[in-house]
């Protein structure tokens, strides 16, 4: 095979010049990984140098699977997961005959040209009983995935297409178990409706996802089938899909901007395994039955919850039948039927539980938050117009990237010589150790690489939680203008008491109300915060183990940061989609996933106004996971988060015991008193309350969640608390709604289809349990479908 390499890389250096088109070819491959083994480790693969031909007639499955899987990577039975081999498996345009499937590897993103898309075509003699054209995760001898699904983060794939259409029987293009910080995008599917074939564009069975945006469905008897804990789907369209979506199983997912054309079935979740569903600024158009349920009308359990807002039925029957068929919302079979609002489950509105089964709530549909009649959405820039001339490349303007180099300075004056010129930064693969703040001033554009462009804080600037410093900051208070960012991590090495990995200040311009003219807000896609866990975070397995044994004891040298995201009070117009904030929880590259103990203060704390938050999760962090403070005009859709494992051992704030009282802090001590005031019921028995809030929400306005999970699976390391199903135990409360202080504006709060797992608690208002777990039973997960704060007091 070297060989055989040596002889492409001279053809692709000789015909470089007329194959390539789209940047990210042109550019010069220059991204590292410092802490693999093999010092020519290389992160940017062309599929053609391995010896692909594109041609629809050559097979190249062989030479594919082996451009993912060069230079030793993690893949098969012997690795569960590293963060030390990305790469970039990138597909010029051509069709790519394939007679058996690409294996996907650990941290993998397979990118095709966005100008000519790349098809991966199975040939009419691909095996049947192969699960995918792409198996991103396949099964073992053992009957077990290769990558816990759990487990498997920092992947993607964008830019292809499908095309299963040679293949009689059964076939799926991607099989996807897939969690945090996964991306399928800008992908087509050409899917087989011969009656006699089962073809499915998608098949996710596992996970706790994730993201998918930007994809077509064409055909098949699914267009795709779902299963997950929770996931956050935006523009998808299906053309004659028999089924278009599967619902496997869920516990809450979000889908917003869905189109369906000409299915037999829109969405079936009948399944009694689906929560709940948020479906929101979508259409069906000649659909027979948009939408099946498996919750019969009178069911007050959680399971099935369905919010539905703004969605369009053309030529549907039946928008939405129970399992046997019956009707239980007619739609009009010749004309159009449209949906402001529909719930079906339990409300909270904000005293409950009411079982509500139609129209007759009224949706607030904050109009500042939209484009037009929907909220606002953005995909990801992939720059397809831009020469490979317009990017700076941060190794050739003097940074490292070693995980060694301080490129402190040569960060920040790239980013300043990038937002005079206009030019665009590409911060090749690297981890870029920086001892102070690194600058992006308004008006830049940063992408980066294989998930694997790593900013890493480190050293005394970072170590005094008494004066916190951002690692990025992303203009200062007060700055105008606009960024666009996408393919980061922020992240520290060692102890960093002191550390704001992102601190956002900026105020973009953008077209107010409509958000339809002049510039639009500024994006976040794809832009993750890492903290420990990872080979040169010097927080892994060796150096945090779990402390089970001595309570309240916090290793210093764990202690890795004061708050994970600060969006501050004068951030205006900011659009992030696809963000993982993560305090490891376990060392990925670690053989067995060991459990850690890494320790970071605060989660996402978000003062801005008109923030949209599409697709993001925040894990582990002590005081809170998100916080809204005084933020107005704030959209989030589908979030998540996990109680930090080790708590209550030791318990909140601890190891943070100077509380910010500017930044409203909970305050633990005085709230988890024996004789606090008001002392709510969920603190009655012995629910932990000393544990970190998944949601808090204080003096805000217009404030909509389109899906949330919350979750605490355990108690100083075990799960059994919420896994004995005599009651949900982890913690006492996990999402709190602050009085109004403000006088007179009042508060507005709007939440669809709230999951939690392990709190007593579903939602606190002040110091009352408005809804508690047991109220709203309905999978792992206990789910609720409408929770409106008291708005007119
Ligand atoms: C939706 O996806 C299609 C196909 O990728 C794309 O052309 C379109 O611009 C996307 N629309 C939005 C609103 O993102
Ligand atoms: C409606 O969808 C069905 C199934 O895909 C298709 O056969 C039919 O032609 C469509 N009708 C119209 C009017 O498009
Ligand atoms: C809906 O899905 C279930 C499997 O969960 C299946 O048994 C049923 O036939 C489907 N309903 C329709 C109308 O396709
Ligand atoms: C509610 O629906 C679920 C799922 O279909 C079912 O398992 C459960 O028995 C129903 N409960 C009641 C009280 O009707
Ligand atoms: C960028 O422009 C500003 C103001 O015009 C100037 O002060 C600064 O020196 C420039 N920086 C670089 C790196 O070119
Ligand atoms: C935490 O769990 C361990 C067992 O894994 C136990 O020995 C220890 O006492 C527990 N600590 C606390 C503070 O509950
Ligand atoms: C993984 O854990 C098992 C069981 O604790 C242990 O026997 C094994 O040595 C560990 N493997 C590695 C590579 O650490
Ligand atoms: C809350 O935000 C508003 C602007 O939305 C501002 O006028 C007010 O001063 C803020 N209040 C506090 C206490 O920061």
């Amino acid at each position: 095979m070297a060989k055989m390499k040596r002889a492409f890389a001279l053809l692709l250096a000789l015909a470089s010049v007329t194959w390539a088109s789209y940047w990210m070819d042109d550019i010069n491959h220059q991204g590292i990984a410092p802490f693999n083994p093999l010092k020519n480790y290389q992160v940017f693969r062309n599929v053609k140098t391995w010896g692909a031909m594109g041609d629809g007639v050559t097979d190249d499955t062989a030479a594919i699977n082996a451009a993912i899987a060069d230079g030793n990577r993690c893949g098969g039975p012997s690795c569960g997961g590293s963060t030390t081999s990305p790469a970039v498996v990138y597909f010029p345009p051509g069709t790519y005959l394939i007679t058996s499937p690409i294996i996907g590897f650990y941290y993998t993103q397979i990118i095709g040209d966005p100008t000519d898309m790349p098809v991966i075509k199975a040939s009419g003699n691909f095996p049947t009983g192969a699960l995918a054209l792409l198996d991103s995760n396949p099964y073992m001898n053992t009957g077990e995935l290769n990558f816990q699904a759990t487990n498997v983060f920092y992947r993607q794939v964008r830019n292809m297409v499908f095309d299963t259409t040679a293949v009689r029987g059964r076939a799926t293009g991607i099989h996807w178990p897939s969690s945090q910080a996964t991306l399928i995008q800008n992908c087509v599917f050409r899917l087989s409706s011969h009656p006699d074939d089962t073809h499915s564009g998608i098949f996710m069975e596992e996970g706790s996802g994730g993201m998918m945006a930007d994809l077509v469905f064409h055909g098949g008897k699914y267009g795709a089938r779902f299963g997950n804990q929770q996931y956050t789907m935006r523009n998808l369209t299906f053309y004659g899909s028999d089924t278009a979506i599967d619902q496997i199983w869920n516990w809450g997912w979000t889908y917003k901007s869905l189109k369906i054309v000409g299915s037999r079935v829109g969405i079936n979740m009948s399944s009694s395994d689906v929560g709940s569903i948020t479906l929101l600024d979508s259409s069906f158009v000649n659909v027979t039955t948009a939408l099946i349920t498996g919750r019969n009308p009178g069911n007050t359990t959680g399971l099935g919850s369905l919010v539905i807002q703004n969605v369009e039925y053309k030529d549907v029957p039946t928008v939405l039948a129970a399992a046997d068929g019956t009707p239980l919302l007619l739609g009009a079979a010749d004309g159009t039927v449209y949906d402001t609002g529909y719930a079906r489950g339990n409300t909270y509105a904000p005293r409950g539980p009411y079982l509500i089964e139609g129209r007759e709530l009224a949706f607030s549909q904050p109009q500042t938050l939209k484009l037009g009649d929907r909220y606002y959405e953005r995909s990801k820039p992939q720059y397809q117009e831009y020469p490979a001339s317009s990017f700076l490349s941060a190794r050739d303007h003097h940074a490292v990237g070693d995980g060694v180099t301080d490129d402190t300075d040569a960060l920040s004056t790239l980013l300043h010589t990038a937002a005079n010129s206009s030019q665009i930064v590409f911060l090749d693969a690297g981890y870029y150790k920086v001892t102070d703040t690194v600058f992006i001033p308004p008006n830049t554009r940063v992408v980066g690489e294989a998930l694997a462009s790593v900013i890493m804080g480190v050293g005394q600037k970072f170590s005094d939680p008494s004066n916190p410093r951002p690692v990025v900051q992303v203009g200062r208070r007060g700055d105008v203008g606009f960024v666009e960012l996408s393919d980061l991590i922020v992240s520290t090495q060692g102890a960093t008491a002191g550390a704001v990995m992102i601190e956002y200040n900026l105020n973009t311009p953008a077209a107010e109300n409509t958000c339809s003219q002049g510039v639009p807000p500024s994006g976040l896609w794809d832009v993750h915060v890492r903290v420990g866990g990872f080979k040169g975070s010097q927080l892994q397995a060796a150096d945090c183990p779990t402390t089970p044994i001595e309570s309240n004891y916090a290793n210093p040298a764990c202690v890795a940061g004061y708050m994970s995201m600060h969006i501050t009070p004068t951030a205006r117009n900011l659009y992030m989609e696809n963000n993982w904030i993560w305090v490891a929880d376990h060392d990925i590259d670690d053989w067995n996933s060991t459990q850690i103990s890494v320790f970071v203060g605060r989660g996402l704390l978000v003062e801005g106004s008109r923030i949209w938050l599409v697709g993001s999760s925040v894990e582990h962090h002590t005081l809170y996971q998100y916080q809204l403070l005084n933020a107005s005009d704030v959209w989030m859709g589908q979030i998540q988060t996990e109680t930090p494992y080790y708590q209550p051992n030791p318990p909140a704030p601890y190891p943070g015991t100077q509380l910010n009282m500017a930044l409203e802090d909970p305050d633990f001590a005085a709230d988890c008193r024996p004789d606090a005031p008001n002392r709510p019921l969920s603190l009655e028995g012995d629910p932990p309350c000393a544990m970190a809030w998944g949601l808090r929400i204080l003096d805000s306005k217009n404030v909509v969640v389109f899906g949330a999970g919350l979750y605490s699976f355990f108690n100083n390391y075990s799960t059994s608390c919420s896994t004995t199903k005599s009651g949900e135990n982890c913690q006492a409360r996990i999402f709190w709604v602050g009085q109004d202080t403000q006088g007179a504006d009042k508060m507005t709060v709007e939440l669809y289809n709230l999951n939690t797992i392990g709190s007593v608690s579903m939602i606190t208002q002040g110091a009352v349990d408005l809804a508690t777990w047991d109220q709203n039973r309905a999978t792992f997960a206990s789910t609720l479908a409408v929770f409106r704060s008291q708005a007119q007091v």
